[in-house]
This record gives C-alpha cells, sequence and structure tokens, in this order.
C-alpha cells in the first residue's frame, strides 16, 4: 500500500507551496492553522502574502496584533490570527525564533493542537508521525476499515491502526512517513472524498475493504459533517 500511494502522490498531488521542499517550517505552521478552517484555493493568496510580509516568527511578532487581523483578511476565525501572532511571539522568545520540531514542544504553542502539532513535526521536520486530519482518517477508514466513514472524534483504536500503517525508518535513518501522510491526505481531498469517492480514479480500489464489501452506507451513531 506505501509504493502505490507515494506513486500516486508524486503524480497526482497539486503543488501547493507548504509542500515544496524548500518550504520552511514557518511556511508550513502558518499554513496549517490557516488551513485548519479554510479551503486551500482561498488560503493560497493570503499566505503568499503573510510569508512575504512576515518570513520569519520575530518579523511576526514585530508586528501589531492588529496588523495581523488585518492581514488575516478573509479567511474568517480571525482569531486564529491572533493564536498566530501569539505562537510567533512565543517561538520568539523561547525557543530562539525557530519553530520546535518536537510534537510535545509544538503542542504548547497557542494556536496548536494535536493535529497541527503532528503535521509541523511531519512535513516540516520529516518526523515520523501519526497525522490525523479527516480525510487521512476517512482513506483509512475506507481502506482498511471497511466503513464509509471514520467515527466521530478520534479512538484509540483508529491511532494505533493509522500508526502500524506508517512507514518504517529506512537503514540511513530516512523514512516516508511525512509523505505517506500527505498522500492519503491528498487522495482523501481528491479522491476519495466524503459525498462522491471516484473509485474508478483510486490507486487503492484493488485493495480497499470498502470497496471490497460493496461499498456499504454509513450505519454509526449520527455525524456532524
Ligand atoms: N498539505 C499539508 N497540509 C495540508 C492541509 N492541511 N490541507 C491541504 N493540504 C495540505
Amino acid at each position: 500500500m506505501h509504493a502505490t500511494v507515494l506513486e500516486w502522490y508524486a503524480l497526482h498531488a497539486r503543488d501547493l507551496p507548504w509542500r515544496r521542499p524548500e518550504a520552511s517550517p514557518w511556511s508550513v505552521l502558518v499554513s496549517e492553522l490557516m488551513l485548519q478552517q479554510t479551503p486551500v484555493a482561498r488560503v493560497l493568496p493570503v499566505h503568499a502574502a503573510w510569508l512575504e510580509r512576515w518570513p520569519t516568527p520575530a518579523a511576526l511578532a514585530a508586528a501589531t496584533t492588529g496588523d495581523a487581523v488585518r492581514a488575516w483578511g478573509r479567511l474568517g476565525y480571525p482569531r486564529r490570527a491572533l493564536r498566530l501572532h501569539a505562537a510567533a511571539t512565543a517561538i520568539t522568545t523561547t525557543h530562539g525564533g525557530e519553530v520546535p520540531q518536537a510534537y510535545e514542544t509544538l503542542l504548547t504553542l497557542p494556536g496548536v493542537g494535536d493535529y497541527t502539532a503532528a503535521a509541523v513535526a511531519s512535513f516540516a521536520y520529516g518526523r515520523r508521525h501519526v497525522v490525523l486530519d479527516t480525510n487521512v482518517r476517512r482513506v483509512i477508514a475506507r481502506a482498511v476499515g471497511g466503513v464509509e466513514h471514520p467515527a466521530r472524534s478520534v479512538t484509540r483504536a483508529e491511532r494505533d491502526r493509522a500508526a502500524a500503517l506508517l512507514p518504517g525508518v529506512e537503514a540511513d535513518g530516512s523514512s516516508d512517513a511525512a509523505t505517506w501522510n500527505v498522500g492519503l491526505m491528498e487522495l482523501g481531498a481528491l479522491v476519495c472524498t466524503a459525498a462522491s469517492p471516484a473509485c474508478d480514479r483510486c490507486p487503492l480500489v484493488d485493495r480497499c475493504a470498502w470497496v471490497a464489501a460493496g461499498r456499504p452506507a454509513y450505519d454509526g451513531p449520527p455525524r456532524v459533517a
């Protein structure tokens, strides 16, 4: 399953600025806060302008919170701008201006919860960490669990299953875990969507437990989204 997802990702993923090899950890952190409640298309221009204006955490920390909220523009939920400003201040005063690498340290930053800490540790630093956003959760629920949707909140069994699926560490110390995470995320965003999965375009169709079961409808507790 690893090679299939990694190959699909290499061929079909969107080229997003925060995914490029040269993207700084700060660019990744900013993107993840912006993407928490806002679609990619709306994030793109604001993210570019933000990084142009405040290329480092220290640059943002030196700006006013009012400037941050105004630059957040129409992304919505402007409290995220205040949290990002507070995170930039904490990074500047407590972490020597560098976005922390460790999941546990990232978790202490304002606005950074489990998902964002894992995403930054994985995408910015290549740390081997489970990243469970709604898209990743749905792909695993279907391909491995054989059900249409995951439970409303992350269960222990689900986290264990995702951890067991994570690519391991190579002999040279590297790991494909980060690309695997973003590959599942992209597969969920572009192919294995919540409402109309395009199984005819899915690289996992031949081994998908949900497809093998005849794509049964979700029969769990009521879902919000
Ligand atoms: N790539 C990395 N993180 C992402 C996210 N949260 N949404 C979309 N693409 C991403």
